[in-house]
């Protein structure tokens, strides 16, 4: 079977591909045959050793995989050969088959297709930890959701609209904006027209800023956040695609009263396996009600993955990035 690898701390060009044997599964695993798999931003640090988890070289980048189970080890009783599947990894999913623990895979509905599936995982998984578990979002809440059309901010846009917020989104060019507002938020600010955006917020809220703000962006952004946030309002760091790791004043929270929730979804997944199955039980209730609509921006084969990678990096993407096998 053909593998994606990086070698060494790699850029995306760097990417080999190489021809590996089956792999079998051992207990409470099960093997995939990967229809598809999907790109997340942390592909593009880890291949260059730039993310948390620094796996020893070779080894194949990718977190999520959607398929069709073609052997389970002793101890399997929820999957047998033949089902459908997606699951979530450490890293490694760049593959046309993989190993993965059975609590970290799950069924997905029969109507959806595998490229769908694939780019459903992380992203979706994320946003409803981050909206539901951590910040309790409530219905009437304003939730101001950054980087909106990318691959976790479209997902949290359509979670938060789901579960009754208001959403205003921020993207950087009018397509993306006008996306963020095809998929369900109120407003969308520009940020190529309207960098501070905090404001717009401002305005758009009666004066009192965002109740949660959802923020997988960083730098300037989460800095500018902290100054249009509600009195008892919640930010959730998510990420910093914008290469910056902000610090926060500990004045600013206090005066407003709000808190700053780290959100680190890769390990709460194995810390709770139960809430996980919940949380996908009501995800695909939602998708199956028309409630979700993931973006899958653009398709590449397997063996393109450097080039998908360079894709993702420019920003032109907007939604998920697939890679087929
Ligand atoms: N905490 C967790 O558990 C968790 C889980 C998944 C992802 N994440 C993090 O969330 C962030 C986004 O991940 P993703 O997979 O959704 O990535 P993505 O699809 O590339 O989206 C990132 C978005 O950030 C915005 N952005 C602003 N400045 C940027 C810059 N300098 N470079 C790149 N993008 C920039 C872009 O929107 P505009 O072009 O509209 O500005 C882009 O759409 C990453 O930092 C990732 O590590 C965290």
């Amino acid at each position: 079977m053909r593998a994606v690898v990086a070698e060494k701390a790699s850029e995306p060009e760097d990417l080999k591909i190489i021809d590996l044997p089956t792999p079998e599964p051992g207990p409470g695993a099960l093997r995939i045959d990967v229809k598809a798999t999907a790109l997340n931003f942390a592909d593009t640090l880890i291949i260059g050793h730039k993310y948390q988890v620094k796996p020893d070289f070779p080894f194949s980048p990718g977190f999520e995989v959607a398929g069709v189970v073609s052997a389970v080890g002793p101890g399997v009783t929820d999957f047998k050969v033949g089902d459908r599947a997606i699951a979530t990894m450490d890293y490694g999913a760049y593959r046309e088959q993989v190993i993965v623990e059975d609590y970290l895979a799950h069924p997905f509905p029969e109507a959806m297709d595998y490229a769908t599936a694939a780019a459903f995982p992380v992203a979706y998984g994320t946003s409803y930890v981050g909206l539901l578990r951590r910040s309790h979002i409530a219905p009437g809440e304003t939730v101001l959701v950054h980087g909106a059309a990318g691959g976790v901010g479209l997902t949290a846009v359509e979670i938060a609209k789901a579960a009754g917020a208001k959403v205003i989104a921020t993207a950087s060019s009018a397509d993306k904006c006008a996306l963020t507002l095809a998929h369900g938020a109120d407003h969308a600010i520009d940020l190529s027209k309207t960098p501070e955006f905090r404001d717009a917020v401002k305005s758009l809220t009666g004066g009192n800023g965002a109740d949660v703000i959802y923020d997988p962006v960083g730098g300037d952004v989460f800095d500018q956040s902290l100054r249009c946030i509600n009195w008892g309002g919640r930010i959730l760091v998510i990420g910093f695609a914008a290469g910056r790791i902000p610090q926060i004043p500990a004045n600013l929270l206090l005066v407003k009263s709000c808190s700053a929730i780290g959100v680190f979804w890769s390990s709460h997944r194995r810390r709770e396996p139960e809430s996980l199955r919940a949380d996908y039980r009501q995800l695909f209730a939602w998708w199956s009600e028309g409630k979700l609509k993931p973006h899958v921006g653009a398709c590449y084969p397997l063996a393109a993955a450097g080039e998908a990678m360079r894709a993702l990096l420019s920003r032109k993407v907007p939604g998920k990035i697939v890679l087929e096998t």
